[in-house]
C-alpha cells in the first residue's frame, strides 16, 4: 500500500483546536517533513489549495501558501518522492496550469501530478470576482471535465483546439511536454464527482470517515469501482487518515480528548455553513462538521498505540481498489518520525519498505 503526506500548506494542518499545536505554513516547514518523508519511504506528497480561511479564535486556514509555487520549491529539494499540487479550477486556466505542471515536472524530473478542485466554499472564489454564481454546484463537474480534457490534450500533444461551453482553444500550445506521464487526481465524492474521476482522473482521493474505523470507507471505494465499471478505466482510491499515536492507546486517547476539548467552535460553525452551501448535491462536504470528529473535518482517525494504529493501517489496504493512504498529524514532525520508526515497521503493507536502503 502507498502511503502519502498531506503536507499542512495551511496553518494549524488540519487541527481545528486551541488544545493543538498553533503553527503558520512555511516552506521550511514543509520541506522539513516531505525530507523525513522521502527518507522513510513515502511515496508521495500532496499539498491542498484554500483561499480563504474559516476564522475563529484559531484563524484555521486564514493562513495558506499556493500550491504550486510551493511544490516547485518542494520539487528542488527532494529527489524520489512524488509531489501533487492542487488547482482551483475556477482560478487559473488550463492552459497555464498545463505549463506550470510541465515547468515542475521538469523541476522535479517526472515526478509532478494535479489535484483538480471545483470548489466547494463559494467566499473562496467571491473575494476575488470568480464566483460563477450558485448555479455553479450543480454544474462544476461539467465544468471540471472540459478543463481535463484540455489538460491532458495539451500534455498529450502539445497543442489543443478543444472548443466547449466554458473552454475555447484555438491552436493552442504547451511545450515542452511533461516527460513523464502526467497523474490526475480528484477528491469528489459525490455522483457527479465519481463519475468525473471514473472518466478523467488516475486516483480518487476520499475521506476515511469515522473514528478507528479503518474499514469505514469502503462503500466509498466501491462507489469509484461501481464509476469505474462503466467508463472501463482503471482508477484506484487513496484514503485520508489523521493518525494519534503514543506508546500506548491510553496516552493517544488523551491526546485525541484534549485536542476535541479545545474545539474552534467558531471555526466549526463556518465549515458546517459552508459545507452545507451545496444544497443540491449529494456530497460528503456537510458531514465536514458532524460532531463526531468536526475538530478534524471528520477525515478518518486512527487514535492508538504505535502497534494498534499500524494494524488498523493494514486493515485499510484490505479493502478493494486501495492504492494508498494519505496521512496526516496532530503535530506532523514529530508524526512522521515516529511512523517512520515506530509504525511503518510493523506494518504488513509496508514490508517492502526498506529504510536503510531508500535513506
Ligand atoms: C484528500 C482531499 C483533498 C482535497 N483537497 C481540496 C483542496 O485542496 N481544495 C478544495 O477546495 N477542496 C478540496 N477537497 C474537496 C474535494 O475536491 C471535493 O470537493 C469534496 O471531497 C466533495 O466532493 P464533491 O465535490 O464531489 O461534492 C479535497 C478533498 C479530499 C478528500
Amino acid at each position: 500500500m502507498d502511503i502519502g503526506i498531506f503536507t499542512p500548506i495551511g496553518n494549524n494542518g488540519w487541527l481545528l483546536s486551541e488544545n493543538a499545536p498553533q503553527y503558520m505554513p512555511t516552506f521550511d516547514l514543509n520541506r522539513q517533513i516531505v525530507q523525513r518523508a522521502e527518507h522513510y519511504g513515502f511515496d508521495f506528497a500532496l499539498s491542498m489549495i484554500k483561499l480563504r480561511g474559516f476564522g475563529g479564535k484559531t484563524e484555521f486556514w486564514e493562513h495558506n501558501l499556493e500550491s504550486f509555487t510551493l511544490m516547485a520549491g518542494l520539487a528542488a529539494v527532494t529527489s524520489r518522492i512524488q509531489l501533487f499540487a492542487t488547482v482551483a479550477t475556477l482560478t487559473i486556466p488550463p492552459a497555464i496550469v498545463a505549463r506550470m505542471a510541465s515547468t515542475i515536472d521538469s523541476i522535479s524530473n517526472g515526478r509532478f501530478g494535479v489535484n483538480l478542485v471545483t470548489g466547494w466554499q463559494k467566499p473562496e472564489y467571491e473575494q476575488m470576482g470568480l464566483w460563477p454564481g450558485d448555479a455553479f454546484f450543480g454544474t462544476r463537474y461539467q465544468y471540471l471535465a472540459e478543463y481535463a480534457q484540455v489538460l491532458r490534450e495539451l500534455w498529450a500533444t502539445g497543442t489543443s483546439d478543444f472548443k466547449g461551453e466554458h473552454f475555447s482553444m484555438t491552436d493552442c500550445r504547451v511545450s515542452p511536454r511533461p516527460q513523464a506521464d502526467m497523474k490526475l487526481i480528484c477528491a469528489g465524492q459525490s455522483e457527479a464527482g465519481m463519475a468525473f474521476s471514473a472518466q478523467y482522473a488516475d486516483y480518487n482521493f476520499c475521506f476515511g470517515k469515522g473514528v478507528n474505523t479503518p474499514t469505514a470507507f469502503a462503500p466509498t471505494a466501491d462507489a469509484l469501482v461501481n464509476a469505474c465499471a462503466k467508463t472501463g478505466r482503471t482508477v484506484t482510491a487513496c484514503v485520508l487518515f489523521m493518525i494519534i499515536a503514543a506508546d500506548t492507546d491510553e496516552a493517544a486517547h488523551a491526546r485525541w480528548e484534549h485536542i476535541k476539548a479545545g474545539a474552534d467552535q467558531e471555526a466549526i460553525a463556518w465549515l458546517g455553513e459552508k459545507g452545507a452551501a451545496d444544497k443540491g448535491s449529494d456530497s460528503n462536504l456537510r458531514q465536514m462538521a458532524n460532531p463526531t470528529s468536526a475538530v478534524n473535518i471528520n477525515m478518518g482517525t486512527l487514535v492508538g498505540s504505535y502497534q494498534h494504529v499500524a494494524k488498523m493501517l493494514d486493515e485499510v489496504a484490505t479493502v478493494p481498489g486501495v492504492q494508498g493512504v494519505m496521512l496526516t498529524f496532530d503535530d506532523f514532525v514529530q508524526g512522521i518520525e515516529d511512523f517512520g520508526t515506530r509504525i511503518q515497521p510493523l506494518m504488513r503493507s509496508r514490508q517492502h519498505i526498506d529504510v536503510a536502503e531508500v535513506a
